[in-house]
């Protein structure tokens, strides 16, 4: 029997991730295809009892259910627990057990770019306080950066994650104007904040200038494409990575977690890419 598999949010209908792991099904010669439900908040606990019953084998978790589904699932693994979100759901037998990929995810995209021992002796500076930030510092962390830094328009709430985390040493809090005023300082740059996506399209998080020319900018937004920032960072000089390579990773880390294959990312990342241009 064809084995299902899918993902919870709403809206959800412009989701990549069924023409990603439906590909990989494909590639990987497994009987299995993936569903995209829209879920209302309302139904979350009746829509995951549903599943349950269908025997779906494992589902992806999106806005706004990430937070809100923790308490229906079985066990939660380590990043789960500390971001306080589940972006991945594995039934083991009647067993629920959440995930979060999206931080390594990210860590394995910027591993595309640059190596674990570069990134050892890199500043890196995140930009954002929120939810993508929390999972992508604390992912960061096990790499061991040089020094690590967090901007945020509320520089509380970048206090308030780094306490949250890790230690208060492990990284400093600094206001945007701060983060702008020795750019030159930092070797990598992450854009994590919603600045660059509708509404703001044509926004960036921070005046950039005085980048250096081996400066990489990333920025987790995939569409559009190119974000602002990284439109800026481009005319400076810098090297830009775009948001396709963590989307693409988050997946392929649920993917291994669902069949044990480990799917072609590149491969992936050149369709997501071709799809959304
Ligand atoms: P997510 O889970 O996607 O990270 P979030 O938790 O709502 O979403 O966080 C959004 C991030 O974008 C926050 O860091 C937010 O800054 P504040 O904490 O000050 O609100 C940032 N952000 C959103 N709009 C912004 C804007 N116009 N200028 C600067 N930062 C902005």
């Amino acid at each position: 029997m064809s084995s299902l598999y899918g993902v919870i949010g709403n809206p959800i209908k412009h989701s990549k991730s069924p023409l990603m792991h439906n590909q990989w099904f494909e590639a990987e010669g497994i009987d299995a295809s993936y569903h995209a439900f829209t879920i209302e908040p309302k139904n979350l606990e009746d829509a995951i009892k549903g599943m349950k019953a269908l025997g779906i084998k494992g589902w992806n978790v999106t806005i706004p259910h990430k937070e809100s589904i923790i308490p229906f699932l079985d066990e939660i693994d380590e990043s789960a627990a500390v971001i306080g979100a589940v972006n991945t759901v594995v039934a083991d037998g009647p067993r629920l057990i959440g995930k979060n990929t999206d931080g390594q995810g990210f860590v394995e995209s910027l591993l595309t770019k640059r190596t674990s021992g570069e990134i050892k002796k890199s500043s890196i500076l995140i930009l954002g306080a929120g939810g993508a930030a929390k999972g992508i510092y604390h992912a960061l962390l096990k790499l061991q950066p040089k020094r690590l830094y967090i901007a945020n328009r509320t520089v509380s709430r970048a206090e308030a994650l780094i306490k949250d985390v890790s230690t208060h040493d492990s990284a400093q809090a600094l206001t945007m104007t701060a983060a702008e005023e020795n750019p030159e300082q930092f070797d990598i740059i992450i854009n994590t904040t919603s600045v660059g996506m509708s509404p703001a399209i044509g926004q960036s998080p921070i005046k950039l200038g005085l980048m250096k020319k081996d400066t990489l900018a990333v920025d987790i937004i995939y569409n559009p494409l190119e974000t602002e920032f990284l439109k800026r960072a481009k005319a400076e000089g810098a090297d830009t990575l775009n948001g396709v390579g963590m989307f693409v990773h988050q997946g392929a880390l649920a993917f291994s977690y669902w069949t044990g294959s480990q799917p072609d990312t590149k491969k992936a990342i050149k369709m997501i890419t071709e799809n959304l241009g």
